[in-house]
């Protein structure tokens, strides 16, 4: 293609008359978001009220805010396990309200890759197992090209020698490892997690977010971490708060910026909680990159 349109003078008198450049398409665009339960009790619980999220391709993005506040609705919505109760989702222009349960379940497993705080592996089954599984839903794939694939994201993730081990001999990091080998033997576009240091030590926690970060560039996926923690969440290049319903925009782009707003999104946690690990961590991040 010439580029005349985009270089110097030649197109500057044209540039009013030329229609915009499409604008690239989100991969993930959430407008108007809402999700209400009904309790047993008869009353409605509006738990998002109006959420508003694009992410881009290969975008890393986090999400940090009280417990309860519909953090893992949210992370369930985008993953297609939940559906809202109002507003549109449209996955790279496709409005999801749309489809049809089987191609949404494809759609789910094709594009989405999974980790939670606790790991959730398949009990009894090797690590190997686990990381193939997945593969058993995506058509075409003989046994041993899956085990090859999930031998290869093992390997990937450090664990190339753990393969015949069962998930519970191995370490809670070792653990969340095969769980990222498992999210992301599929290939999926966007990358899930729910707060998956939620249940690691400070330490195991920066290498699993270094691991995430890390696969989700290589491979170009996005990536959406819910997160406790401000020095995790200060990794991702957009940060937003859910709080009552709605999600905020906030910006901890320096560490010093964590260090002060530890106590703004999170407040009113409990205080042997996260909220002190919050400080902790975030002071120990400057400490880091100072
Ligand atoms: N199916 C449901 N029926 C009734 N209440 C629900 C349902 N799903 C979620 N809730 C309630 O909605 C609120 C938000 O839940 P959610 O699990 O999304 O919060 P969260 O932000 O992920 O919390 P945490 O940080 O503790 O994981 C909670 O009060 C929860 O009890
Ligand atoms: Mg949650």
């Amino acid at each position: 293609m010439t580029d005349a349109a985009t270089t110097g003078t030649v197109a500057e008198p044209l540039a009013e008359l030329a229609p915009e450049p499409p604008a690239q398409l989100a991969l993930v665009d959430l407008r108007g978001v809402t999700r209400d339960v009904v309790l047993p009790d008869g009353r409605k619980l509006e738990i998002l009220r109006g959420v508003d999220l694009t992410v881009g391709p290969g975008e890393h993005v986090a999400v940090v805010g009280r417990s309860g506040t519909g953090k893992s609705t949210l992370l369930n919505i985008l993953g297609l396990i939940d559906s809202p109760t109002s507003g549109e989702y449209l996955l790279e222009g496709t409005p999801i309200g749309r489809l049809r349960s089987r191609a949404r379940a494809r759609r789910r497993g094709d594009d989405f890759g999974f980790v939670f705080q606790q790991f959730n592996l398949l009990q009894g089954r090797t690590a190997l197992e686990n990381v193939a599984a997945p593969l058993l839903y995506a058509r075409g794939r003989k046994f041993w090209t899956r085990t090859r694939l999930a031998a290869q994201m093992l390997d990937r993730v450090g664990l190339g020698d753990r393969l015949e081990t069962m998930p519970e001999k191995l370490s809670g990091g070792e653990q969340q490892r095969v769980a990222i080998a498992r999210a992301l033997v599929r290939g999926p576009r966007v990358i899930l997690a729910d707060e998956p240091t939620g249940a690691l030590d400070v330490d195991t926690g920066r290498a699993i977010m270094d691991l995430l970060d890390e696969a989700a560039t290589d491979t170009g996926a996005a990536l959406v971490t819910i997160t406790h923690d401000l020095a995790i969440a200060s990794r991702a290049d957009r940060q937003f708060r859910l709080a009552d319903g709605v999600l905020v925009p906030i910006h901890l782009d320096s560490p010093a910026a964590v260090v002060e707003s530890a106590e703004v999104p999170l407040g009113g946690m409990s205080p042997a909680g996260a909220g002190s690990a919050v400080g902790q961590r975030g002071a120990h991040e400057l400490e880091a990159t100072a």
